[in-house]
């Protein structure tokens, strides 16, 4: 019966929507399938300001890039108030880690390795969305990212399919809630389909070429996660896929992504990517560039005026037929009616949004819970209320805590390390020393006389935040400007004093003598708006650290991309056997596995167990906690398949698990799986080390 009300809704929607689609000029249907940016936060080419007249006269039937609850109801107010048809607008805005409140970016939310709180901020980022009068999200980026040259890195979830399809469920669900026309939804939009992740030499916007089993195995599946649960939108990338760029891709977006996979919503470029299709040489004119994209089955163009200028010429020479416009319209006006704009287009941002103390404490939450400490020789950390010396260019740096992509977050509201050292309490005295990316060393000196009185030195170092994001490649990977000078002569002047590490980027760092030098490092990555305080707990040990690092961390740039889902090839490495896959120069290993990180526990796996569980496996694994403190440890299930013919990558990620526990407590971890088909060997353990894992072959 529900199915039956809901098809009937479906086919008296469609016939409402031909209803209007048939009174549409083409002009009018250009404008449904137009987005262009408000001048808010431009990424590329702006090409036409935003007027009121065109979109009072329909030319232009979305918006990115405009967001408050004056402007947006200001705005909204226009296209269905003095519009001919009344359509409502999408209006767009990238929250990929929080709205007015920021959360750690994707890469180390994603190292909680918990969905429930992947949710939570994609919940809370929606409902500022919201209140900001926004209707659509271009979030999440789902890109499978092995490489840390590439800035984008930072935006993602990290190397593993698994993960990230994880991600991309709880995200999805957490923007769309399980209403996508309640005043508190968004739409999500995922991008960028697909393999924008394996950019050549990690550079911005260059090529991608890869294997179909490497597509379909380690960049598809978040995507397919998406669509399975339900995302609105998605987003196709910039670059080109063995040689056919994704904003033209007909078959991975009408054949895979529509029709195996089964995506009917709606497809927005990326900004200005229509255009990008003369540049890629696959397009002659603009009309060309236009037809291209709607045959391959994208429905809005983003920036590039594309679809507004092309079409009507592109329909004149043929290449393309009124009813793919159409049809392209009707998903824009679908999704507006799901997004329940045609019922009442003012039912989002009725309110102001500002940061409250109970998105604080959300923030403040996940960004401790992000911290991954990759090392605490000595157990120096947690802090025994010392007197600290606080050096670094990172140390009162409030503006770069919210990371690349802060939505509409402001710098005045995060808290720096220093304010919530000094909040916690802490004896805490401060000197810069040299500043993030420049050669001026002449700061080190006077940082270097507060060593003498501390206790212990906490040098907070790293990147700045938009050393990250969009088009912030880098070929090296070791602390930037001055640093590491810096911190060589801290570790000089220190003697013996312990030296903690505070470590910002948005990418895995390749500092392996900074790592080797310092008692203890804590990646911070950029933990969002309440940073500072969320740093603090975990050094005074209010918090016990447990982020695990969603990425490998190499030792040197030549390692890239290092990734744990590796196949073993015919000669893997046998020290004893020069003849065997190595490097002469470095060890193969990363600096730190993915799944690395430390807690204030000292956690022991045994008893790992497996028994059948219908057509699956529920695996179990004994957890206890013989240290002084009580902690959260994570745990791993990884599976290595034998197949006859193919051969698969060493560990394959088939679940993660987490359990807290107080000091010398235990408890059983369970997860499950499909039952593997064939010869297999299963693993658990707190990262993807072999000699950190347990083993069973089944
Ligand atoms: C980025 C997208 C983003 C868009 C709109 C582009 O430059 O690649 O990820 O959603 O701008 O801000």
């Amino acid at each position: 019966m529900k199915k039956r009300t809901i098809r009937l809704h479906c086919r008296e929607l469609v016939e409402q929507i031909n209803r209007l689609i048939a009174q549409m000029t083409l002009a009018e249907k250009l404008g449904q399938l137009t987005m262009t940016a408000a001048d808010y936060a431009v990424t590329g080419p702006l090409i036409t300001p935003v007027s009121e007249d065109a979109i009072r006269s329909g030319a232009i039937g979305n918006l990115l890039n405009l967001y408050g609850a004056g402007p947006t109801h200001r705005i909204q107010k226009i296209a269905v108030e003095e519009s001919r048809l009344r359509i409502p607008l999408l209006l767009g805005f990238d929250a990929l880690h929080g709205q007015r409140t920021v959360f750690p970016i994707p890469l180390a939310e994603a190292g909680l390795f918990d969905p429930a709180a992947w949710e939570a901020t994609a919940r809370l980022a929606a409902e500022e969305c919201a209140g900001d009068g926004l209707n659509m999200t271009f979030a999440p980026m789902l890109d499978v990212s092995r490489d840390p040259r590439w800035g984008r890195i930072a935006e993602s979830p990290g190397e593993d399919p698994f993960v990230g399809s994880a991600f991309a469920r709880a995200k999805t669900r957490g923007f769309q809630s399980a209403d996508l026309a309640g005043t508190n939804a968004v739409s999500a939009c995922a991008k960028h389909y697909v393999a924008y992740g394996a950019i050549n030499a990690g550079r911005e916007y260059a090529s991608t070429d890869m294997s179909e089993a490497m597509l379909r195995e380690v960049y598809l599946p978040p995507f397919r996660a998406a669509v399975e649960a339900g995302v609105a939108a998605i987003m196709p990338a910039f670059t080109d896929l063995n040689g056919i760029p994704m904003t033209a891709h007909v078959h991975l977006l009408q054949n895979v992504l529509r029709e195996e996979l089964g995506f009917e919503g709606v497809l927005v470029t990326d900004y200005h990517a229509i255009a990008e299709l003369l540049n890629h040489g696959v397009a002659g004119d603009l009309a060309e560039a236009a037809a291209l994209a709607l045959k391959a089955g994208v429905d809005i163009d983003m920036m590039s005026d594309a679809y507004r200028l092309g079409l009507p010429q592109a329909l004149q020479r043929n290449l393309v037929a009124m009813e793919e416009i159409d049809a392209a319209v009707r998903r824009v006006l679908v999704l507006k009616e799901r997004l329940g704009l045609f019922a009442d287009p003012y039912r989002r941002g009725r309110s102001d949004v500002s940061v409250t103390a109970q998105s604080r404490a959300l923030a403040r939450d996940v960004g401790a819970r992000s911290l991954v400490l990759l090392k605490n020789d000595a157990n120096i950390l947690p802090l025994a209320a010392p007197k600290l010396a606080v050096i670094g260019p990172l140390a009162d740096a409030g503006g770069e805590m919210g990371g690349p992509w802060g939505g509409a977050g402001r710098s005045e509201d995060c808290v720096g390390v220093l304010q919530g050292l000094t909040d916690a309490g802490l004896i805490v005295r401060h000197a810069p020393g040299v500043a993030i990316d420049t050669d001026d060393v002449s700061g080190i000196a006077s940082a270097l006389e507060l060593c003498a009185d501390a206790d212990v030195i906490l040098l907070c170092l790293g990147e700045a935040a938009l050393m990250s994001g969009e088009a912030a490649s880098r070929a090296y990977l070791g602390l930037p400007g001055a640093q590491q000078e810096l911190a060589d002569a801290v570790f000089e002047k220190a003697g013996g004093k312990p030296v903690v590490v505070v470590l910002f980027s948005g990418r895995p760092l390749a500092v392996p003598s900074l790592v080797s030098r310092a008692h203890a490092v804590l990646a911070a990555w950029f933990p969002g708006c309440e940073a500072g305080h969320a740093i603090a707990d975990v050094l005074t040990g209010k918090v016990s650290p447990s982020g695990r690092t969603a990425v490998s961390w190499p030792r040197a740039v030549g390692q890239i991309p290092i990734f744990f889902g590796e196949r073993p090839g015919g000669r893997p490495f046998n020290p004893k056997d020069h003849f065997t896959s190595h490097y002469s120069d470095v060890e193969n290993t990363p600096l730190f596995p993915f799944g690395h990180g430390l807690t204030y526990g000292d956690f022991e796996l045994s008893n790992f167990r497996v028994e059948p569980d219908g057509d699956g496996l529920t695996v179990k694994v004994d957890v206890a906690n013989h240290g002084a403190l009580a902690a959260e440890e994570t745990v791993f299930l990884f599976l290595n398949q034998k197949k006859p013919g193919v051969t698969r990558p060493l560990l394959e990620l088939k679940g993660f698990g987490k359990i807290a526990l107080p000091p010398s407590e235990q408890g059983t971890v369970t997860l499950t799986l499909p039952r593997p088909i064939g010869r297999a060997e299963l693993f658990v353990g707190p990262k993807a080390a072999f000699s950190s894992l347990l083993s069973l072959s089944i």
